[in-house]
């Protein structure tokens, strides 16, 4: 997988490139480049952004701007560019970012992935540079690099290898195992804290009991319990 992120702050990918699974991924010969738009824009002064058209408050980031970053790292029209590779412009209205979307994406040899900044990209890029328009919920960033950090932080755990092979191959048979329902909940030493005792079952060395309450655990979160509730202050500890 050759991921390209373009951005006006490579630097903020630091300490994401540092991190275990992503390192591993890059070790194993998936790649991760980063592109400053600053770096290639056509403009005076490093200039990327200007004020919107018809007024209002913040800066857009330029479809010449763009074009320009996008020409000088693949030399081809960035128009067909989108025809034949996902290139994804993060945006707060875009298709929400669920699992299936990161298993598609991580079955794809190659990403771009548009970050904007300030009041986003100027629409012109998301028509006619983008094949995808990406969103990681509904609230607004400053900017798409957090964004574009959870969307390679999702896709590059997807890979083979990123995560140790053991953990990799027991994540697959949970996901089989669970029905693709969310995980059941896990507990480690000490047995007891505070008088809160671990589940009995996950003491009692019989793994097939233990399988069959975990599965039961998955589903009792799928059916409209832990992760679709919303917890308040007061509400006292999840289930
Ligand atoms: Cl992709 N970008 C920004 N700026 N804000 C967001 C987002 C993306 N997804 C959710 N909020």
């Amino acid at each position: 997988m050759e991921i390209d992120v373009f951005t006006l702050f490579p630097e903020a990918f630091a300490w994401f490139s540092a991190q275990r699974h992503v390192s591993n991924a890059l070790a194993g010969g998936h790649e991760l480049g980063l592109v400053n738009y600053r770096d290639h824009t056509p403009l005076s002064g490093r200039q990327v952004d200007d004020t919107p058209f018809g007024g209002g408050a913040g800066m857009v980031l330029r479809v010449d701007v763009v074009e320009a970053a996008l020409r000088a790292r693949y030399a081809v029209d960035p128009v067909q560019l989108a025809e034949r590779r996902r290139v994804i412009a993060l945006d707060p209205g875009g298709r929400l970012l669920d699992d299936a979307l990161v298993d598609a994406l991580a079955a794809e040899p190659s990403l771009t992935i548009l970050c904007g900044r300030y009041e986003g990209f100027d629409e012109r890029v998301v028509e006619h540079f983008a094949s995808d328009r990406v969103s990681i919920g509904r609230y607004v960033l400053a900017g798409g690099e957090l964004a574009a950090m959870v969307l390679c932080d999702a896709v590059l755990r997807k890979l083979p290898g990123s995560l140790g092979h053991a953990a990799s191959a027991m994540e697959e048979s949970f996901s089989a195992a669970l029905e693709g329902g969310p995980e059941y909940p896990h507990y480690t030493r000490p047995a007891e804290w505070r008088g809160w005792r671990v589940p009995e079952i996950l003491l009692s060395g019989h793994h097939e009991r233990i399988a069959r309450w975990r599965l039961e655990q998955s589903r009792a979160r799928t059916a409209g319990g832990l992760a679709n509730r919303e917890h308040r202050p007061g509400d006292g500890p999840l289930p």
